[in-house]
């Protein structure tokens, strides 16, 4: 007998494949937080029905940035439950941040709740009397559910807490935003437990000694992880810097040697950095190194290679590096701003501020190309640089007369050393 033709059911439950050229998606709906390094990094804003996780340090600002958030998105019901705060802390730290735009020292924003708040059964309940548009729970560590007998902080009650908040968001349509604490080795606490579960994990750092703080996506299921939101710390909450260039370089008027301007990237971001070297003759017998905010290995093998091909006589010398403003930086196109700094201090002959780098350094002192070395040149030559040192592999296909900017392409250190010391 032939089988009946198949019927399609008002209410399709089960999915068919189709070819891909007919899937149709509309355009994801997402709610814009209002803060421009927020939204960036989320790729537009936050998408209905998500679970964020938030990593960071103790002290780093996360509680900081979720309730700046909460009392700035427009129009949209905030229910912001604390696990680690009393609420009249919150109104404290509330109060701070809307200071100066509200002197009277009462929150404006009445569709913001707060709730100190433990236990995830009693957290639906306070959902169910809020019905909000957004849920921040402040931490995941803090919270436990009465189903699991473990301590709050275990394991098993994160996997079990963040499985129940992600069901409430995707059955509700519910965004909802989980902090998660860092440990030591910085890794987020029970983190493959929940890495996994949700669709973004967003991580903020920064040295607690200085201002800077980077938002990273490390995961999102919405939106490219090669964005990164940059804020500084202030007395009222956080600021965004739209920027960072500009705002990480304006700090020098004279000519110093030991300082050299690195054109990074950070994802997709560029960031100039100044990298700022000390060498000095060695007091005691072994000389000292150090690194700050630079790969400590990364930096004996730089010292290596100038050693073996620009005379460098390292036995005897001292080496401080700082990398301004605390912040860590993982671009190899650091290395040729790392290595001219070092040698501007050795032969103390300062490299002019209107200078900057971008390239990698190899092993026999070869000067190797980077990645989006037109992006990193556009942005130089934005802000005004006189001259970009990169890899002589590095610029094919560039039309140099696009740019008012010099670009000088050397093939190996010597050539760094001669243009600018000799
Ligand atoms: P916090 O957001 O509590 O960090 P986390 O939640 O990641 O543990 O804030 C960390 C620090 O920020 C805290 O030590 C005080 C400081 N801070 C400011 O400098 N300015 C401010 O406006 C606020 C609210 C905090
Ligand atoms: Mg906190």
């Amino acid at each position: 007998m032939q089988a009946a033709k198949p019927t399609v059911a008002k209410h399709q439950t089960v999915n068919k494949p189709k070819p891909i050229s007919e899937v149709t998606y509309g355009e994801t709906r997402r709610i814009a937080t209002g803060c421009g390094e927020f939204d960036r990094v989320l790729g537009g804003g936050i998408v209905p029905g998500s679970l964020l996780l938030l990593g960071g340090e103790p002290g780093i600002g996360k509680s900081t940035l979720l309730l700046q958030t909460a009392l700035r998105i427009p129009s949209q019901r905030i229910l912001y439950v604390s696990g680690e705060e009393s609420e009249q802390q919150i109104k404290m730290r509330a109060d701070r941040i809307l200071g100066v735009e509200n002197s009277s020292g009462t929150v404006g924003k009445t569709d913001c709740y707060v709730v100190s708040e433990t236990v995830t059964q009693r957290i639906f309940e306070h959902i169910d009397e809020v019905k909000p548009d957004l849920l921040i729970i402040d931490s995941i560590q803090t919270v436990s559910t009465e189903t699991i007998d473990s301590s709050a902080g275990s394991i098993s009650q994160i996997r079990e807490c963040t499985a129940e908040f992600q069901r409430y968001a995707k059955e509700n349509a519910v965004p909802v935003l989980l902090v998660g604490h860092i440990t030591k080795d910085g890794n987020l606490a029970g983190p493959k437990v929940m890495e996994h579960i949700v669709d973004c994990v967003l991580q903020f750092e920064g040295d607690r000694n200085y201002g800077y703080r980077l938002l990273r996506s490390l995961k999102n299921r919405f939106g490219s992880t090669a964005e990164i939101g940059i804020f500084e710390m202030q007395g009222d909450g956080l600021r965004e810097v739209a920027n960072p260039s500009e705002f990480l370089l304006s700090q020098r008027d004279e000519n110093l040697s030991g300082c050299a301007i690195a054109a990074t990237l950070e994802g997709v971001r560029p960031m100039f950095i100044e990298v700022q070297s000390l060498v000095s003759s060695a007091v005691y017998g072994t000389p000292q190194r150090n690194a700050n905010g630079f790969d400590f290995r990364r930096l004996s093998m730089l010292l290596a290679v100038l050693e073996k091909r620009c005379g460098f006589k390292l036995g005897a010398k001292d080496v401080f590096l700082n990398i301004a403003g605390g912040i860590r930086v993982s671009d190899p196109a650091i290395d040729l701003a790392v290595c001219c700094s070092i040698l501007s201090s050795n032969v103390d002959i300062p490299i002019s501020p209107r200078f900057c780098f971008a390239a990698e350094m190899g092993l026999s002192g070869e000067v190797r190309p980077v990645t989006r070395v037109e992006h990193r040149i556009a942005e130089a030559d934005r802000l005004g640089f006189e001259k970009i040192f990169v890899s002589k592999y590095n610029t094919r296909g560039i039309n140099k007369s696009r740019y008012q900017i010099e670009i000088v392409e050397i093939s190996i250190i010597e050539e760094a050393f001669r243009n600018l010391f000799a």
